[in-house]
């Protein structure tokens, strides 16, 4: 399968970001939980050079426990700050704030020592599409969050969130395009939805993810078909379409529509809590 991304919208974004960068203190970046690494970026760490760096492991609902613990140590060895979080219903959202001063305890000292009292820290947050910005800023912004700034249409100032006293968001969260030279990144974001449906194939996409989760979450996959787990090779997409009463007219099985129910249980979390990569494997690559 093969990949395409748009260099002219990433030129753009990338333009808009480094703009951006030059007004904040700290940069909060959002990865999936369920792909932490393919979900990242490598160019923003260029990008927030001398910025705070916060990670925030969003849709951990979705994922394995144990590994998401595994990749917040990974990334907290490399100097980010991390915290978990569930931008959907909210969980971890509040803890956001202290990780953020945190990350910036260093600036907020200085600036004491400057006679600089209680300046809000200003933040941005980014991420690949889809992994949930929009959700968080409504998030964390809430119903009691007042927009700060100059009015769109007066001046083309920027906008700001006033989160609390502490912390201000730029309203617009910088967008980073997927990097997927290796094709199994490219498969992964594929899974989690990062990458558009209509170039995908959605049946060559649930074989690739059959065969991974054979290997690391079985029983997911035979408890939400009801496929016996002994048996073996059992649990194949045809085998899926049957207990799912895929059919097409004539009585033949619908490999597709059986393979779209795969992807779409996926990535809807049916399939239980699972993580497509783990950090030991991402070390010794
Ligand atoms: P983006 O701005 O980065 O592009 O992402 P956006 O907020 O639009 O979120 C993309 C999808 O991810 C949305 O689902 C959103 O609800 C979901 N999402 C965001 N954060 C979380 C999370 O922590 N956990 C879970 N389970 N889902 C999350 P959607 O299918 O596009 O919309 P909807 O079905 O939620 O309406």
């Amino acid at each position: 399968m093969h990949f395409q991304w748009y260099p002219g919208h990433m030129t753009k974004a990338k333009r808009m970001m480094q703009e951006d960068m030059k007004l904040i203190d700290v940069v909060i970046e959002l990865v999936d939980a369920r792909i932490p690494l393919s979900s990242k970026n490598p160019d923003i760490d260029d990008m927030a050079k001398n910025k705070s760096r916060v990670i925030l492991l969003n849709k951990y609902d979705l994922a394995d426990e144990k590994h998401t613990e595994s990749w917040k140590t990974y990334f907290e060895n490399k100097g980010y700050f991390v915290t978990l979080v569930n931008s959907k219903n909210g969980n971890g959202v509040r803890k956001v704030n202290d990780v953020v001063q945190l990350a910036c305890k260093e600036k907020i000292e200085r600036d004491r020592k400057r006679g600089i009292l209680n300046r809000p820290l200003r933040a941005m947050v980014v991420g690949i599409p889809n992994v949930g910005k929009s959700t968080f800023i409504n998030s964390i912004a809430g119903k009691a969050a007042t927009k700060t700034g100059n009015k769109p249409g007066v001046t083309k100032g920027k906008q700001w969130i006033k989160i609390n006293k502490n912390i201000e968001l730029l309203d617009t969260p910088g967008i980073l395009w997927p990097k997927f030279e290796d094709q199994s990144v490219g498969l992964k974001l594929a899974y989690i939805g990062s990458i558009r449906e209509e170039i995908l194939n959605i049946y060559e996409l649930s074989l690739e993810l059959i065969r991974f989760l054979l290997v690391h979450y079985k029983s997911c996959l035979a408890s939400r078909y009801e496929i016996e787990e002994d048996e073996d090779n059992s649990i194949t997409l045809s085998r899926i379409a049957e207990k799912r009463g895929c059919r097409i007219k004539g009585g033949e099985l619908d490999l597709n529509k059986a393979a779209g129910f795969v992807v779409d249980d996926f990535r809807n979390g049916r399939l239980g809590n699972i993580t497509l990569e783990f950090p030991e494997v991402s070390d010794a690559e």
